[in-house]
């Protein structure tokens, strides 16, 4: 070991044990999935912790709570759509429509006791970082008007990729007499029954409350001013029959009910329940081949789709040549679309392809070509101000706006360069494409959680990840779209911010693979400050470990075993 020629500065020796977790405050931005996930995990995962989860609404849920338009369901098996470690064995039917999977969000809310870490009502607008005292100074705004400021170690910003929806910019939308809805904001007592109405987009939603609008509504016009494909019904292998051998077909699809037998198989057996869901992600997870360009189920995917729409829609040819696409199935949210083709061919529904809406009149809508589509009610299935860049002002190191970006600076979905301690559930190039999100929400919480209890055990100040690591990372993500994937394709939607030739904002792999990444962080791509950059080790700490000081005679010592694989740790 050198001499120094000065005597090193007297290291201090905290009187601790090693890795004492020091206090952490995380504040948690929005209480849909995410927001449930890091109250649940944190309680699990952290000690010596305060979290608030600030959110917006009078209601925890996000996602299932806004979106009440008519058949708002999910577009994944219900019983696939559930926290991967939390079945739900009430599942009604084969999908779910909201306000069934927000009780399952709300039960989930109880049961794991999670309301003393959530105050409602209460928007975050802003977020300056101060690199000295390491926290974040997070400005807040109560329903009432009222702001004030909080502070934490480390921000997370679980306030949804699909919150902040989108009017269409068309002349006069608001000048309309009648009623304009938003899929997103849907009036619960909006009565559409003998009413002409006009639905706006082609996309999930639209897609979901067509069926539902053209049951009652004297007629529906419907503006389809881009393709899309109508998913067939995933998991048709996937029978029941064992529970309950009058089970319904799984070919019902979105009309499969479950039985009570098939659901008290499923409460009273937990290893037959896991049984069947395995197989229905399965069948998932073994088909993201088709995701490659050019792969054989790839073309085999989209001949087959392309033949299940054209066979749907019968002798509607117009249809068949406007609405079913030449790029590849996926390129947009696939959606199974249940009664969604069978709708467009009823008497009492219109196409309108071709045609843009040039203006609104206060008494309908105004085709480019002149036409005057008379309506009583507009449906605006027209999405989401994606969040590629968050929805409130976020100022990181040397005064840098987040919001300035031309485009999203975030390392894998889930960090950014220059915003110390700030993660993003579901960021831009996360698992936006295939299955579902709630086991990419868990694994990306699991990784966040392990990160601050690193800071709190090693006495990190503060960490993000490093430029060249993120550019690089980006730039391979861009290389692989362009290698193998259906999104580079000449498709529109908002994985591409509606660019058909934009970049790809989704991730470069299977879900699978995106769980893979993100299962460990690589602290190794993170730039570290500790709380004292002169004493690096002091989480070293007294000489004794916690659980030393714990259990007294009684001390573990796991490493003493039987099976040598067994993982062991010390506390
Ligand atoms: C109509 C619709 C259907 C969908 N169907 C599926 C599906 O079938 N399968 C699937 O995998 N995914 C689906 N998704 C994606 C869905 O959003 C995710 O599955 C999941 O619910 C996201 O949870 P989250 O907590 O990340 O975001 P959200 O559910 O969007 O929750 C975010 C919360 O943050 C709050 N919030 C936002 N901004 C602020 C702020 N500034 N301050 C305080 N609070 C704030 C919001 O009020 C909201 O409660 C769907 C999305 C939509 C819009
Ligand atoms: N569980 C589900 O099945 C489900 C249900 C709903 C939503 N979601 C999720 O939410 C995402 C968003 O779905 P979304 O349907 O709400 O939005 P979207 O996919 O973004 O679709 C918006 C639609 O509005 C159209 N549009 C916008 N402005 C228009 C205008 N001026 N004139 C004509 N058309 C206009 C768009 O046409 P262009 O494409 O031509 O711009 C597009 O068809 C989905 O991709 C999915 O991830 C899932």
């Amino acid at each position: 070991m050198p001499h120094a020629e000065s005597p090193p500065p007297e290291m201090v020796v905290p009187d601790e044990p090693q890795c004492t977790p020091q206090q952490i405050k995380i504040i948690h931005v929005g209480m849909g999935a995410s927001g449930l996930l890091a109250a649940h995990k944190a309680k699990k995962l952290l000690q010596n912790y305060e979290l608030i989860c600030y959110e917006k609404n009078e209601t925890p849920g996000g996602t299932w709570w806004e979106n009440r338009y008519p058949g708002c369901a999910c577009d994944i098996p219900s019983h696939t759509y559930t926290f991967p470690f939390e079945r739900n064995p009430e599942w009604s039917g084969y999908y779910s429509y909201a306000p069934e999977i927000q009780d399952y969000m709300m039960r989930f809310y109880t049961k794991h006791n999670l309301e003393p870490f959530v105050i409602l009502n209460t928007k975050v607008i802003g977020a300056t970082w101060n690199g000295d005292e390491g926290k974040w100074h997070v400005e807040l705004e109560r329903k009432d008007g009222s702001k004030f400021t909080d502070e934490c170690h480390v921000l997370i910003n679980g306030s949804g990729v699909l919150t902040k929806w989108k009017w269409p910019s068309i002349e006069g939308l608001h000048d309309f007499k009648g009623v304009v809805a938003h899929s997103a904001n849907w009036p619960q007592d909006l009565d559409w029954k003998g009413k002409r109405v006009a639905v706006i987009g082609t996309g999930s939603s639209s897609i979901q409350m067509v069926p539902h609008l053209a049951e009652t509504a004297s007629n529906v016009t419907v503006f389809m001013r881009n393709q899309t494909y109508i998913a067939p019904q995933f998991g048709t292998n996937v029978t029941n029959t064992e529970a309950d051998p009058n089970a319904m077909n799984p070919d019902a699809a979105g009309k499969h009910q479950y039985t009570e037998k098939e659901k008290q198989r499923f409460r009273e057996d937990p290893d037959y329940h896991l049984k069947y869901v395995t197989k229905i992600e399965r069948s998932f997870a073994s088909r993201w081949d088709a995701f490659y360009r050019g792969s054989e189920l790839n073309i085999a995917g989209k001949k087959f789709m392309q033949k299940q729409m054209a066979d749907r829609l019968g002798d509607r040819d117009d249809i068949k040549k406007h609405f079913i696409p030449d790029w590849s199935p996926g390129c947009r949210r696939l959606t199974p679309g249940e009664g969604y083709l069978e709708a467009l061919i009823r008497p009492n529904v219109t196409c309108v392809f071709n045609n843009e809406i040039a203006k609104i009149t206060p008494t309908g809508l105004v085709g480019a070509d002149g036409t005057q589509y008379e309506v009583d009610i507009i449906a605006c299935a027209t999405g989401f101000y994606v969040q590629y860049l968050p929805h409130f002002r976020i100022t990181g190191t040397n005064g840098q706006v987040m919001q300035n970006q031309t485009e999203p600076n975030v390392y894998a979905s889930i960090a950014a360069p220059g915003f110390p301690n700030y993660f993003v559930i579901n960021g831009p190039r996360g698992n936006w494409g295939q299955g579902c999100a709630l086991p990419s929400h868990e694994t990306q919480m699991l990784y966040i959680l392990q990160c601050c209890k690193k800071m709190q055990e090693d006495r990190i100040k503060h960490m993000a990840p490093k430029q060249r690591e993120t550019d690089q990372l980006n730039l391979y993500m861009d290389a692989w779209h362009r290698k193998h994937s259906i999104w580079a394709e000449d498709c529109k939607s908002w994985y591409k911010d509606n660019k058909p030739n934009g970049r790809v904002y989704i991730w470069p792999g299977s879900m699978l693979h995106h769980l893979k990444f993100l299962k460990r962080p690589r602290y190794e791509h993170y730039e570290i400050t500790y709380q004292d950059e002169n004493n690096i080790f002091a989480f070293l700490g007294n000489g004794k470990t916690i659980s030393q000081v714990k259990y007294g005679e009684d001390v573990p010592v796991p490493y003493i075993r039987n099976d040598e694989d067994a993982e062991w740790d010390i506390e």
